[in-house]
């Protein structure tokens, strides 16, 4: 069974002309995995390494040349042995050999301490540096090779490892190993001699064309020719180099402003118009690609249930996508969180049912994990997810890009808007299959085409929101409430202003509050309420009014024909309206600037909160 335990960047880089500015690029593309602490190593010129959030030093000394030449290591630290510090940054490094490592080392303690008898010292508190030592202490009786491969049969047997490691006297030279661990691609240039090495294929744009994976449970030696040596130390057959081509569709455009975040928020007209591409026209219908095949389309006959399984904001997205399912198209559907059903029984036909998975990275862990199992059930499985050439499309039989561009802010924005679009476009697909007339579908067609602008306009609200943000941002809890689709926007808003501004926000679905929670609201407690003016309008006033009789200051997220007026104790923000099943896809973006401004005035970098990275690739 796979596991991905593992966050972590790594990036490497042999014969290039000046290998830490690739590395330094690496870093900054690989913050995604992490940025408890940055390192570069360059053979013949040391290393540089930081503490957390402190990029920008380390690419100062690499512009300023402080490390020449050509062959190189990288890491981006995402904290699990010890304390996020310029200390426990890798790489790490013991007489001639230098490591960065993603993973865990079930018996460092164990060989640590047998290396300080042998009189090693240890300058941090990392399982990593255990294993820089090790090497160390092999290679000088053994070739470098050897000495590596050495050193790894010494690790217990539920390590997990992707390990880069160089060796000052092996010019030229970097060995990697992998088991149990996150990828680690590679590209060789025939024509310049330079290897590219890196955890995540968006590190090699602009470099090559093609990559590939080193293989679970391989060890390799790669040279300036390439490839020089393989080992498999799992006992397996060495298996073959898979060529994947890059996908050039999902570049990181330029940061125009202060904040990724804010930059992804502000695409909001563009990301749902990205998001529905030439899929929708009034002519035509929805049109996928993707799930078109034939043998897909076949199987999509037999389904009367999806199973939508997704992780945080991806799993809002999720219960969105289920609810309009069936909604629209009438079949039954339902949202589920990957990290539970990884453990639960779970009982379903796989010839009538369907798992859609959801995710911005492609990558997470629990999703991963949930796929590979249920895939040995046969049961059909379908992905919406942004991120090309990732594992969780690898894993799908078929699926919906998103093609809404890279997200780089951790906190999701733009991806959630493009998952929903995707399930939208999803949803009426198979409406058309299942008896949606052309009358209703063309009519939830032109709402779908009508959303970019209307998610602009929202932003003419930005400077009564930013105020409000301000205003609220010394408060210690928050209440989220909405109903139905709403009850699933206001679990997103409190996600996010969770985990930027480290407000505590608890979401519930308005009708349940009054089950107990309703006992925490006073003058001090406010509460967020989504309503647009919809088909459950009147029942979420009902608790509106509520809160209100126990003296909670409201802010409710309206249309302009719900009529309703700021007064003392509740606020008003109106945004444009739309189909009840596609509102949240605008509801959700006053939420989103609401969290970004009440970080902001809380002081806090939006992009980077405390604690997280964009890549969950731990279970
Ligand atoms: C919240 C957030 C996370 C992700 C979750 C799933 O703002 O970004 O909750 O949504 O970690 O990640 P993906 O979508 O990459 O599977």
């Amino acid at each position: 069974m796979l596991s991905f335990l593992h966050m972590c960047g790594i990036s490497g880089i042999i014969n290039a002309k000046h290998a830490a500015d690739f590395l330094s690029g690496a870093l900054d593309l690989l913050s995604t995995r992490g940025y408890d602490g940055y390192g570069i190593a360059v053979q013949g010129s040391g290393s540089i390494k930081v503490g957390p959030k402190d990029l920008k030093t380390l690419q100062e000394k690499v512009a300023q040349n402080q490390l020449t030449g050509v062959t190189g290591i990288a890491h981006n630290r995402w904290a699990t042995h010890g304390i996020a510090s310029q200390q426990n940054a890798h790489p790490h490094q013991s007489g001639p050999i230098t490591v960065v490592h993603n993973g865990d080392l079930d018996n460092y303690q164990e060989l640590k301490k047998e290396l300080i008898d042998l009189g090693y010292t240890f300058s941090s508190e990392t399982d990593s540096e255990v294993f820089a030592v090790l090497v160390d202490y092999y290679r000088k009786e053994l070739p470098f090779f050897e000495a590596v491969e050495k050193a790894i049969l010494r690790l217990g047997i539920t390590s997990r490892f992707a390990f880069l490691v160089m060796d000052e006297t092996t010019p030229n030279t970097i060995i990697v190993a992998r088991r149990g661990s996150n990828p680690i691609l590679w590209s060789h240039d025939e024509h310049t001699g330079i290897t590219y090495l890196a955890s995540q294929s968006s590190v090699f744009h602009g470099y090559v064309q093609t990559y590939q994976e080193v293989p679970e449970g391989h060890m390799i030696q790669f040279g300036i020719n390439g490839v020089e040596q393989t080992k498999n130390f799992t006992g397996e057959m060495v298996q073959e180099f898979k060529t994947r081509v890059l996908d050039t569709s999902h570049q990181v455009s330029e940061k125009t402003g202060k904040h990724w975040m804010y930059q992804e928020m502000k695409s909001a007209g563009d990301t749902i118009r990205n998001a529905i591409g030439r899929r929708a026209t009034l002519d035509q219908g929805i049109v996928l690609g993707g799930i078109e095949k034939p043998e897909i389309q076949e199987r999509l006959k037999k389904i009367n249930r999806f199973i939508i399984a997704g992780c945080g904001t991806s799993y809002h997205a999720a219960q969105i996508i289920a609810m309009t399912i069936e909604e629209v198209a009438g079949i039954q559907a339902s949202a589920i969180i990957a990290s539970e059903y990884i453990y639960r029984t779970t009982v379903f036909d796989p010839e009538t049912t369907a798992l859609i998975c959801i995710s911005q990275s492609g990558e997470t862990a629990d999703v991963v994990r949930l796929m590979t199992e249920w895939k040995t059930r046969g049961i059909l499985m379908l992905g919406i997810v942004n991120v090309p050439d990732t594992q969780i499309p690898r894993l799908t039989d078929a699926g919906i890009y998103c093609n809404i561009g890279p997200e780089i802010a951790v906190a999701s924005t733009k991806a959630f808007l493009g998952q929903v679009v995707c399930g939208n476009l999803f949803a009426l697909w198979m409406g058309q299959q299942r008896g949606l007339s052309v009358a209703k579908r063309n009519e939830y067609i032109q709402e779908l085409l009508d959303l970019p602008a209307k998610a602009d306009l929202i932003f003419e609200q930005e400077s009564e929101i930013k105020n409000l943000a301000e205003k609220f941002s010394q408060v210690k809890n928050f209440l989220y409430l909405g109903r139905k689709y709403h009850a699933i926007v206001a679990a997103e808003g409190a996600l996010k202003l969770k985990e930027i501004s480290y407000i505590h926000a608890e979401a519930y679905p308005s009708g349940e509050m009054k089950h107990g929670t309703i006992a925490l609201i006073d003058e001090q407690f406010p509460t967020l309420v989504i309503a647009p003016n919809d088909s459950v309008f009147k029942a979420t006033m009902n608790n509106v009014a509520e809160i209100r009789a126990r003296k909670g200051r409201v802010i409710i997220i309206s249309n302009p024909d719900s009529e309703l007026v700021s007064s003392d104790d509740q606020i008003v923000i109106t945004i444009p309206k739309t189909s009840e099943f596609l509102s949240p896809l605008l509801t959700v973006i006053p939420t989103q600037l609401f969290a970004y401004y009440a970080t902001l005035a809380l002081g806090y970098d939006p992009d980077c909160p405390r604690n997280l990275a964009k890549s969950v690739t731990v279970e």
